[in-house]
């Protein structure tokens, strides 16, 4: 049986012992109660409440804009649906960046506020003193290299990251930090899928990946990306489950239908 089935709830103890089984760990993003409820009773490992709520929730055109309070609000709904996997909140931008006592501020509200059970930053050796003393208080951290969204206006694209060998160096030193500095995981966004690789056997905590390719202990997507609720992101690494837009839209269209034709509701569909 699979370390997922024999547990009753996904800790990061279990995440750590499905890397040393060889058992990939599967991990989406989740924003509200109803998805979390589908995505937690097919058996998902972990949920993550992504920052990218800014982007497929709100209708941002980045992860920047959403507010701690925002997330939150998201997190507080996903975990009363979640009775079985790991919960990963993002601390978003700007909640941890100046300095490691607003950071533990900003872990902390999460942790209290929403329930969750994890929170998850962005970057490498710059908030080292943060992950360190969120660690220090109990809270456990996910780590995230590769395509930073937060950072998106220092890059300038969302192409793939760590091609060269200065940023693939860097990004191998930022994993070894992260890890020291007591990470329970780490994503690695969009890199070179040899360096993926290199990166998941040099470490000893879970390597999940998106657009890193198959060697990574684990996977993530954006639920949105991966039932087709949003039709307009097609980057190589997605693999799209489902079509819910066009679904969806054929849905509403007959239901529009039905109405102006006088066929919804009928006799057995009304008091
Ligand atoms: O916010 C998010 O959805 C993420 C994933 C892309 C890993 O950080």
């Amino acid at each position: 049986m699979s370390i997922n089935k024999e547990t009753k709830r996904i800790t990061t103890n279990t995440i750590q012992k499905m890397k040393e089984a060889g058992e990939k760990i599967a991990m989406l993003t989740a924003y509200d109660y109803s998805f979390a409820k589908i995505i937690d009773g097919a058996g998902i490992d972990i949920i993550l409440v992504g920052d990218s709520a800014s982007n497929v929730m709100a209708g941002h055109e980045t992860t920047l804009p959403i507010t701690l309070d925002q997330m939150i609000y998201h997190a507080s709904s996903v975990i009363k649906a979640a009775n079985h996997c790991l919960v990963v909140v993002d601390l978003p931008f700007g909640a941890y960046q100046s300095n490691s006592e607003i950071a533990l501020a900003s872990a902390i509200r999460i942790m209290k506020e929403t329930g969750a059970h994890a929170v998850k930053m962005e970057g490498g050796e710059e908030i080292i003193e943060s992950v360190k003393k969120i660690v220090s208080a109990g809270i456990p951290v996910m780590g995230h290299l590769g395509l930073v969204p937060q950072s998106i206006y220092k890059f300038g694209t969302y192409t793939v990251r760590a091609k060269e060998e200065t940023e693939a160096h860097k990004l191998r030193i930022d994993a070894k930090l992260l890890q020291e500095a007591g990470c329970f995981a780490l994503v690695l966004e969009k890199i070179p899928a040899s360096l993926a690789k290199e990166v998941t056997e040099n470490l000893h905590i879970p390597v999940i990946g998106i657009g890193a390719g198959q060697h990574c202990d684990g996977q993530v997507l954006v639920m949105h990306d991966m039932l087709g609720i949003n039709n307009e992101f097609h980057p190589k690494f997605l693999r799209q489950y489902l079509n819910i837009f066009d679904l969806a839209t054929d849905a509403v269209k007959n239901y529009i239908e039905d109405v102006k034709n006088k066929d919804f509701p009928n006799e057995n569909e009304q008091y």
